[in-house]
């Protein structure tokens, strides 16, 4: 639906009892169709309740969410919304349930009524999306973490998602399944098109978000690019949040009078920066 936001939260509070203090504070937020946006927060600051308001596991105590323009508190659409908004959560090991990987992304399809002719393609398709095809007949508990989350990731996109929500999906993963799954996530967004909201405590993989909100108290107090984002030191700090570790090392260099751009986010931009700082280093 063009003009149409993908995800549209208005004035959303949240308590999780009737008398308990708002998990969530009168929140807006409108998210494009296709963005990748990082949210950031210390603990306790809201991010896994606004996950699940995103996709209907939870129900706004006032104000609302719309996904596609379909209001969360109307019966009738749920289960579309819970399909067109798939959550990853943190524990792989709690998200797959049978013996084989194939008839993990096959059990989804099961639940939301899929004719069985109809399921083998669309589980081909989401294994070889997620990187899983050679792992079709392997045990799920054999896998490492990153492919755990990688099969869960297909057991959603096997169900068509628009969008997909992440909650620490990375936070029991090793360097490697980071990165993998990360990576995953990435491509699912830039070639398919799927909006992610991607919540991390890792500031480094908020850098390559194309937008990064960051919660405190239930609200939204920082909202831009990761550039703007984590220009903000101090304000990060009372937040109780670090600059990616590639920013910290860049402004230790710059406060020692080496001429590096102080504003670098990731790996990436470093080498950049050290290529143009020293042709010399170069390996012809
Ligand atoms: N099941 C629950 N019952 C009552 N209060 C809860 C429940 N879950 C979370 N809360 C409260 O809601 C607020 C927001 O918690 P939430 O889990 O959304 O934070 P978070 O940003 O995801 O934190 P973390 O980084 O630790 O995962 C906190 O004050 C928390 O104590
Ligand atoms: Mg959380």
């Amino acid at each position: 639906m063009n003009g149409v936001p993908h995800i549209q939260v208005t004035d959303l509070t949240y308590r999780y009892e009737p008398d308990a203090p708002k998990a969530l504070d009168t929140i807006n937020l409108s998210v494009p169709r296709g963005q990748f946006v990082a949210i950031l927060g210390h603990n306790g600051s809201g991010k896994s309740t606004l996950a699940k308001l995103l996709n209907g596991l939870f129900l706004p105590t006032e104000g609302t969410v719309h996904i596609s323009g379909m209001d969360t508190r109307d019966d009738d659409k749920i289960w579309d919304i819970r399909r067109t908004a798939g959550m990853v959560f943190q524990n792989p090991d709690n998200q797959l349930v049978a013996t084989e990987v194939y008839d993990d992304v096959a059990f989804g399809l099961e639940n939301i009524g899929v004719p069985p002719d109809d399921m083998p393609p669309r589980i081909d398709e989401a294994l070889a999306l997620t990187g899983m095809s050679e792992f079709k007949n392997r045990a799920p508990h054999l896998l490492s973490g990153g492919q755990k989350q990688r099969v869960a990731i297909a057991g959603i996109l096997a169900m068509h998602p628009e969008a997909l929500i992440l909650d620490e999906a990375t936070a029991m993963l090793d360097p490697q399944g980071r990165k993998e799954v990360l990576q995953t996530v990435r491509r699912l967004n830039e070639e398919q098109g799927i909006t992610v909201v991607w919540i991390t405590h890792f500031m480094e993989e908020a850098t390559h978000a194309q937008r990064v909100l960051v919660m405190d108290h239930g609200q939204i107090a920082m909202d831009g690019s990761p550039r703007e984002i984590f220009a903000q030191v101090d304000r990060l700090r009372d937040l109780r949040l670090d600059v990616p570790p590639m920013t910290q090392l860049a402004r230790l260099l710059k406060e020692r009078d080496i001429d590096i751009a102080p504003d670098v986010l990731n790996v990436e931009e470093l080498v950049k920066e050290v290529k143009r700082l020293c042709p010399l280093c170069l390996k012809n």
